[in-house]
């Protein structure tokens, strides 16, 4: 299967050559993203794309990951810090919209999304915010792999550091996870010739049928 032998072949590079990835390729990698599943389907983070070395100079700068600045683009999952009513019912609308409904037919939908993010707290919504773009992490992992596409997923950042660079205060955001995409450099990287661990599958999977 042409799946797991990507999978395979993919691991989190340490080091990048100066090759840039192709837009349609990082494009590709965007589409994954944008359909990722993600809770109540609200897509509740946003994606920053930077290829600018500079910019990637900053981001990176105090951080031990030197991905960050020598990878061919640089992927900030910037997650919400708030789930507003104004978004909820924009996102129902949009829904009604995209499916051809009358406006109003998800309104049971949207009102039991209120009730629910009108109970948890600022902290929680953080939290479930960033829960789902790590699955878009996951998916974008994936994706690059199967465009045998090199990415190192790194939470080895200053976060304060990114967001006020990125300004995602001001958006109503904060960074949760990053992804290096680019080309591994052989040469330079200990770990590109490094066997891959992994659990026996038995120890980790337990099948209940
Ligand atoms: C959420 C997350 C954060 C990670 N942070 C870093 C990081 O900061 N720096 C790094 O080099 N690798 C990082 N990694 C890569 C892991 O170390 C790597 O995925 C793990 O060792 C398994 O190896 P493989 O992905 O190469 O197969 C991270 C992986 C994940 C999923």
């Amino acid at each position: 299967m042409n799946l797991i032998e990507n999978l395979k072949w993919r691991y989190a590079a340490k080091a990048y050559t100066d090759i840039k990835v192709a837009e349609e390729k990082v494009d590709q990698i965007l589409e994954a993203i944008n359909l990722s599943a993600s809770s109540c389907g609200l897509q509740s983070y946003r994606v920053f794309v930077v290829s600018n070395p500079e910019i990637q100079k900053k981001l990176g700068a105090d951080s031990y990951n030197r991905q960050i600045e020598s990878c061919s683009h640089l992927l900030v999952f910037a997650a919400f810090n708030d789930m507003t009513s104004t978004y909820i019912d924009d996102y129902m609308a949009m829904t009604e919209k995209q499916r051809g409904l009358d406006a109003g037919t998800l309104s049971g939908f949207r009102n039991g999304l209120h009730a629910y993010f009108g109970a948890i707290d600022a902290e929680q919504k953080a939290i479930w915010a960033s829960k789902q773009a790590y699955i878009a992490l996951g998916t974008a992992l994936i994706a690059a792999a199967e465009l045998k596409v090199d990415a190192t997923p790194i939470e080895g950042f200053n976060a304060s550091t990114i967001d006020e660079v990125l300004g995602l205060k001001e958006k109503g955001l904060h960074s949760t996870v990053i992804l290096a995409l680019g080309y591994r450099d052989s040469d330079k990287d200990y770990m590109a010739a490094t066997k891959k661990v992994r659990l026996p599958i038995d120890e980790m999977i337990t099948k209940i049928y």
